[in-house]
């Protein structure tokens, strides 16, 4: 056996343990130095029921015979599921009252009319798990509400405000007084999240555990966000000039701060969710340069919900959502 050896193992045996160290301390300061808010601003639940939007759909029939529906129940709720059994709970799924995407409560007249909007490409596999899961979380809810799949039917660059646009023209044409702008991936945890408009733009999902349950940054309004359908034509909805991932939001956020509204959250024990694994998507570099220059040339006004051009549109009704199709 050479002289060197056992020095050389041992030197490598140092390093190796040095490694690990390291490595063990890069991972805490990155778990508590990490941006993010687990107590963030947010209303308090007794409070909540003044906030509520209560609008419903005029096309959808109230029934003299009925009661109005409870929600208290509801917003009180402790119940919750791990995120490891709410992409089992979709198995047990009949689709029973659904018709188009749409759904309202049999027994009791709603208060809530809601319309769900779901940008989407090539995610079969999360779709397919969205849909019965979320209709299984929202009819317990006492709402009326509807999903919207607008789909982007082309192979150009991803363009997710201009979708938004699109679907919000169609269940604004449909009567619908609020919008709820959700992320495919994304499952709520909680029951007491109730599905509604606030009279200010809503966050939703302020809490996932992707981003280890806290809220990354304050003027975050990706994921879910309700908004009324008057606050987003006020906003003139999403800019349509981010290709790419990423950025729509922010801008949007910015323009809810310039129209004077604020952004408000449920509590983060109201507020969890999941998010179904994807690989992530090529991040838009320019979107912070898109951002600076809508802000400093107020584009607000004329790049928005009154400019969305797209090559061709379809609107396909399926049994459990309808299906917006378009080439950009
Ligand atoms: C992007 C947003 C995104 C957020 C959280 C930001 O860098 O611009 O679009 O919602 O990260 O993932």
């Amino acid at each position: 056996m050479p002289k060197w050896l056992p020095i050389h193992r041992l030197l490598q045996l140092r390093l190796t343990r040095y490694a690990w160290i390291i490595l063990c301390l890069i991972a805490i300061i990155q778990f508590f130095a990490t941006y993010g808010y687990y107590n963030y601003e947010h209303l308090e639940e007794e409070n909540l029921n003044k906030y509520l939007y209560k609008h419903v759909n005029p096309k959808l029939m109230i029934k003299k015979s009925k009661p109005e529906c409870k929600y208290e129940g509801i917003l009180q709720s402790t119940k919750t599921l791990h995120t490891w059994e709410a992409t089992k709970t979709f198995n047990d799924f009949i689709p029973k009252g659904i018709m188009n995407g749409s759904y309202a409560p049999e027994d009791c007249n709603p208060i809530f009319s809601v319309a769900i909007l779901v940008t989407y490409r090539n995610r079969q596999s999360q779709l397919d798990i969205f849909i019965p899961y979320m209709h299984n979380f929202l009819r317990k809810q006492n709402i009326h509400y509807k999903i919207y799949i607008i789909e982007q039917q082309d192979d150009k660059p991803w363009n997710k405000g201009l979708l938004y646009n699109i679907g919000a023209k169609q269940a604004i044409a449909e009567n619908f007084p609020c919008l709820i702008l959700h992320d495919v991936d994304l499952l709520p945890l909680d029951e007491s999240n109730l599905y509604a408009c606030l009279h200010q733009p809503r966050h939703m999902s302020a809490s996932i555990d992707k981003f280890r349950f806290v809220l990354i940054y304050k003027t975050l309004v990706g994921g879910v966000l309700a908004i009324t359908s008057d606050q987003y034509k006020k906003l003139n909805g999403f800019s349509n000039r981010f290709q790419g991932w990423g950025g729509e939001d922010d801008d949007f956020a910015t323009r809810i701060m310039e129209n004077k509204l604020s952004i408000l959250r449920f509590p983060n024990y109201m507020s969890r969710y999941t998010m179904l694994l994807h690989k992530q998507e090529a991040k838009n570099s320019a979107r912070y340069d898109i951002m600076s220059e809508n802000t400093s040339k107020r584009n607000s006004e004329h790049d928005g919900l009154n400019s969305v051009h797209f090559e061709t549109i379809s609107v396909k009704p399926h049994r459990l959502f309808t299906l917006i199709g378009v080439r950009v």
